[in-house]
């Protein structure tokens, strides 16, 4: 069943955190669904501009359509990951997608709000809810001065005016986490402060709770690059991503989405180079096309009972009433 991004939010809001994940294949969409059936957890799928390009967008539209047939039980949001204005409007004028992020985060303080407000104003009037950024994702490096860390996170004070002046629905805040596999060299933790002070702005200045979504947290975990290199890749060892025990903490304080890619790509790297390692001589793509199915299930349940969504399919229902 295909809900609204809102009504995910409405029922994980402080509580757990729904995984959102992206797509760009049939192999990918079958993990996916089994993943969250088995693990009983609501999800959002997320396409990218690439993934809309790889194929075609009305074949990602189409595999998720069949997924939603093949899983019956299935309950899950479709958004479009980091949007341009152009993309946004395509999407909302599709009548597929429950939201759109339109991520103009690059753009100045003034230029990323007209440009939001633009896209929610067009995305309201179709019952779409719209996800915009504010700060820039990037490496927060152990050996930079903190200073020049934080100056890469989401100032708390310019959370609310843009908040208010653009009307999104829910805030790409940058709490120290980025995209890939390289986020950091050694463990680092999010910035829970600056989730605090966010929620906390929000709140007094009277808006109703925003969910925050954390992009960039993959948790790159170590024994998949270890297996990747040792079937003959070449990824920096030393690469480190988010400590997957940090993604409930962050949900009861308002991360309410929070973004999965790179460790799904891992698993696909790690599955293929080890099937052809060992299998030198084969060709057929589908008996490694069936492991990756199966360990990308498996990865996404994982990923459900750290989130928090996993199992909770039943207070999904209850609540939407559906
Ligand atoms: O944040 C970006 C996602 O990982 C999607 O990546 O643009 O290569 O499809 P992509
Ligand atoms: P990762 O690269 O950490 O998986 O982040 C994905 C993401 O933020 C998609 O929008
Ligand atoms: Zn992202």
């Amino acid at each position: 069943m295909i809900v609204t991004t809102a009504e995910l939010y409405k029922v994980a809001y402080g509580k757990f955190a729904v995984g959102a994940y992206n797509i760009n294949n049939a192999e990918q969409t079958m993990g996916l669904f089994r993943g969250c059936i088995d693990s009983e957890a609501p999800f959002i799928i997320q396409i990218s501009k690439g993934a809309r390009k790889y194929t075609d967008k009305r074949m990602l539209e189409a595999i998720i359509r069949t997924a939603e047939e093949i899983f019956p039980k299935a309950v899950f949001a479709v958004h479009l990951d980091h949007g341009d204005e152009e993309t946004c409007y395509d999407c909302i004028d599709s009548g597929f997608y429950s939201s759109v992020m339109i991520d103009a985060s690059h753009e100045d303080f003034d230029t990323n709000i007209a440009i939001t407000r633009r896209v929610v104003d067009r995305a309201h009037a179709k019952g779409i809810s719209v996800e915009a950024e504010l700060g820039m994702l990037g490496g927060v490096e152990e050996d930079i001065q903190v200073d020049e860390g934080h100056a890469c996170l989401t100032n708390p004070d310019e959370a609310v005016e843009f908040m208010k002046r653009s009307g999104c629905d829910a805030l790409a805040a940058a709490i120290g986490t980025s995209h890939g596999a390289y986020k950091f060299k050694g463990q680092q933790s999010l910035h829970f402060e600056v989730i605090e002070a966010i929620a906390k702005n929000v709140k007094e200045a009277g808006l109703p709770p925003t969910p925050i979504v954390m992009h960039g947290s993959s948790s790159v975990p170590k024994e998949e690059v270890r297996r990747i290199n040792a079937a003959g890749g070449t990824l920096d060892p030393t690469a480190c991503g988010v400590n997957e025990d940090e993604y409930l903490p962050a949900a009861k304080l308002g991360v309410t989405k929070v973004n999965i890619d790179t460790d799904g790509r891992l698993v696909w790297t790690r599955v293929h180079r080890e099937f052809f390692r060992d299998k030198p001589g084969e060709f057929d793509f589908r008996p490694p096309g069936k492991t990756f199915q199966d360990e990308y299930a498996k990865f996404i349940a994982h990923k459900n009972e750290k989130l928090g969504s996993a199992h909770k399919l039943a207070e999904v229902h209850q609540v939407l009433g559906k």
